[in-house]
């Protein structure tokens, strides 16, 4: 990990800092020595901002009200700023319409790359998969709550999370920590260009319900899951972001275990 007086004092911009993801790589980007600007909707929601209010005790970290929708609201957050990490968007993994929000990323991104093209900006995107591992958050995220619904017995969101297996062929998980770690990674390697994959670990509902099972006895999960293909369709690949020289320090196992840990302090799972 590059020390302050290697990077000297870089500045970056985290959009949407409130988030699971954005609130730990503004961390991590604070414990690389980065003064970072962030910008949230409403500064004032001491329930949404007091993660990064504590935060701002490890290093230069301003917070800025910005809302997705008016362009002028980045122009103060992002000046002087070498790189900026884009995170802000709303999350519905349990949505009534399931292709809703995986629709609206691939719009976005589409529009992200036609911005670019069209600016001049050096565009990198990281395409994390289901990401789980302790929140800064107050509330729970949501992959969270979706990714461990086997282990917290919540049908509604093993309902979703099967659907998410029907829609996207895999359920493919990765440890938070590993997902901000390979953002900064991709912004300060210089030979870094185009989209990255970013997966850990690729599996299905019933075979995560096994592993789960046979690791966590004190907790009741189902095992059978009829209509649900046994084993992942699809294999998602980070082949690209580790032939860049990324690695990941999280495998499946620790992941878990760290968001079983997780869920224990929050109260949703018994000690
Ligand atoms: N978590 C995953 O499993 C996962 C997987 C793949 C990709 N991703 C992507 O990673 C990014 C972060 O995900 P996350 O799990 O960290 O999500 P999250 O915790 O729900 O955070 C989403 C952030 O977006 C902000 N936001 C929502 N609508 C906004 C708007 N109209 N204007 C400004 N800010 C807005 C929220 O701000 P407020 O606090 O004001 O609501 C929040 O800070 C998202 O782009 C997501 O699509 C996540």
């Amino acid at each position: 990990m590059a020390s302050i007086e290697q990077i000297g004092k870089k500045k970056a911009c985290v959009i949407g800092g409130t988030g699971f993801v954005a609130s730990l790589l503004i961390k991590q980007l604070l414990e690389k020595g980065y003064a970072v600007n962030t910008t949230v909707r409403d500064p004032d929601n001491l329930k949404k901002t007091s993660h990064l209010v504590a935060l701002q005790s490890l290093g230069e970290l301003n917070i800025f009200k910005a809302e997705l929708t008016v362009e002028e609201d980045f122009d103060a957050p992002i000046v002087g700023c070498e790189l900026v990490f884009q995170l802000a968007t709303p999350v519905n993994f349990a949505s009534q319409d399931p292709e809703g929000y995986p629709s609206s990323k691939t719009l976005a991104e589409k529009a992200a790359w036609k911005f670019a093209e069209e600016n001049d900006i050096d565009l990198i995107t990281v395409i994390p998969t289901l990401t789980i591992g302790p929140s800064l958050t107050l509330d729970i995220p949501a992959s969270v709550g979706l990714a461990m619904s086997l282990i917290t017995g919540d049908e509604f969101l093993i309902d979703s999370l099967k659907g998410l297996q029907f829609l996207s062929g895999s359920i493919s998980i990765t440890h938070v920590e590993d997902i901000c770690r390979a953002h900064i990674f991709v912004a300060e390697k210089e030979s870094a260009s185009g989209r990255y994959i970013c997966c850990a670990h690729n599996t299905s509902v019933p075979e995560l319900a096994k592993f789960l099972s046979k690791r966590y006895l004190q907790y009741k999960i189902p095992t059978e899951f009829d209509d649900c293909p046994a084993k992942a369709k699809l294999i998602i690949s980070s082949e690209k972001l580790i032939k860049e020289g990324f690695s990941f320090n999280y495998g499946i196992d620790e992941t878990l275990d760290q968001t079983v840990e997780y869920l224990k302090t929050k109260g949703v799972l018994n000690k």
